[in-house]
């Protein structure tokens, strides 16, 4: 039986996969999830999977090089799929230290720990490892905001924020390895994500909540930032035929062919709102475009991110499925379903970091 170690399975794209890989495999896998557990970390996102007799969590921090090393001792691990990180921008721009610490320092754990558990004594690697580290088209920095120009795997990395500035570092460091000792690695850089479990520090899950209590929606700047939205599932799937099908030693870009201006997306959410609430639900008389707030823009800015998936669907075979009016209708149906789950996040912690994220703005 083939064994995946997963970090950061707790989290919203490291749940979904796993729940991917469990809908397609089956019993034929076994995940074992390593996950410190940080705000971002949620083990209620895998509450159905958990009782799984293929299926193992440890709390674990990937920068515990002694924890890590002992998750490899202890497991014949064949897969890695290196999700754990610190993902969010706003918060890399007010304290950028952890970003170093969890996505550099965690993924030179991680790859050390990797190459001397499968290394053979003639500096080789057994048969059939691999790793693959999961990484974002913001390393590549902000592209014009016409669509002349797009994100190619040979576009040159230009990262802005202290967030793209460590994954950056950390696509470099994985690249070494593949240099260096010939390890079996691929990189994958995706564009931004949405789907269910999303933590709502993140534009579209807070756009439904702040919506949904009638709270003030916050648009950076001029709203007119361009991201390119993947449904969650459709990235999941490419990072398993990256591991199935693709060339060991590549980088592979993941990206939705769905540029949307922030604003946009907020009218959509709106609207889709609008349309699901049920006739006489209270909630309809406020969810409306007067919520909308334009305030102060992000430090830094980016202000488009587009990736070209070429390579990715020539070679694999992969294309996005979901379209976004259908993904974002099962996302806001997700997030309506799971009430309970978005009280449980945005309770503690998350309050304190809205009052201080927000107040200013
Ligand atoms: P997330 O913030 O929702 O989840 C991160 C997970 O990592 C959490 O479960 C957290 O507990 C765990 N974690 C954090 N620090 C850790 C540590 N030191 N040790 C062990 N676990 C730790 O992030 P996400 O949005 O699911 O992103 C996952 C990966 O995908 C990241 O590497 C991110 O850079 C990349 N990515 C995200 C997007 C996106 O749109 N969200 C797009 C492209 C790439
Ligand atoms: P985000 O979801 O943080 O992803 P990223 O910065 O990694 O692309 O933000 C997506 C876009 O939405 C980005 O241009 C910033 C903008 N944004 C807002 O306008 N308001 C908000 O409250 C948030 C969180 C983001």
């Amino acid at each position: 039986m083939r064994t995946y170690l997963v970090t950061g399975g707790a989290g919203f794209i490291g749940s979904n996969y796993i729940h991917y890989m469990f809908g397609k495999y089956g019993d034929s896998i076994r995940i074992i999830n390593v996950d410190a557990l940080t705000y971002a970390g949620n083990l209620e996102n895998l509450k159905d999977i958990e009782d799984r007799d293929n299926y193992v969590f440890i709390k674990a921090d990937i920068t515990d090089k002694d924890a890590i090393a002992a998750v490899f001792e202890q497991y014949d691990i064949d897969r890695v799929v290196h999700f754990a990180a610190e993902s969010h921008v706003d918060r890399s721009i007010k304290d950028p230290e952890v970003f170093v610490r969890t996505n550099v320092l965690g993924t030179a754990v991680m790859l050390n720990s990797a190459k001397a558990s499968w290394e053979l004594p003639d500096g080789t690697f057994k048969p059939d490892k691999k790793f693959l580290h999961v990484s974002t088209d913001e390393v590549y920095g902000s592209l014009p905001e016409d669509d002349s120009a797009f994100f190619y795997e040979t576009s040159p990395y230009d990262p802005h924020s202290p967030y793209s500035a460590s994954k950056a570092s950390s696509d470099m460091l994985v690249k070494s390895y593949m240099d260096t000792y010939k390890f079996p690695a691929n990189i994958t850089n995706c564009s931004n994500n949405y789907g269910p479990y999303q933590f709502p520090e993140k534009l579209i899950p807070l756009i439904i909540n702040n919506a949904l209590q009638g709270k003030k929606l916050p648009v950076y700047g001029d709203g007119k930032n361009v991201r390119d939205w993947l449904f969650v599932e459709d990235h999941a799937k490419a990072i398993d035929m990256v591991q199935e099908k693709g060339r060991l030693f590549e980088t592979y870009n993941i990206g939705g062919h769905n540029e949307k201006q922030n604003i946009e997306i907020i009218n959509i959410i709106l609207e889709t709102l609008q349309e699901e609430l049920p006739d006489g639900d209270e909630r309809k008389a406020y969810i409306n475009k007067d919520l909308i707030t334009y305030v102060e823009d992000r430090k830094g800015h980016d202000r488009r991110y587009a990736i070209a998936p070429d390579k990715i669907k020539s070679e694999i075979g992969w294309e996005p499925e979901t379209m976004f009016k259908d993904g974002i209708r099962r996302t806001i149906k997700w997030f309506f379903m799971h009430e309970d789950w978005m009280k449980n996040v945005t309770s503690g912690d998350y309050q304190k970091y809205y009052e201080d994220m927000y107040s200013n703005r």
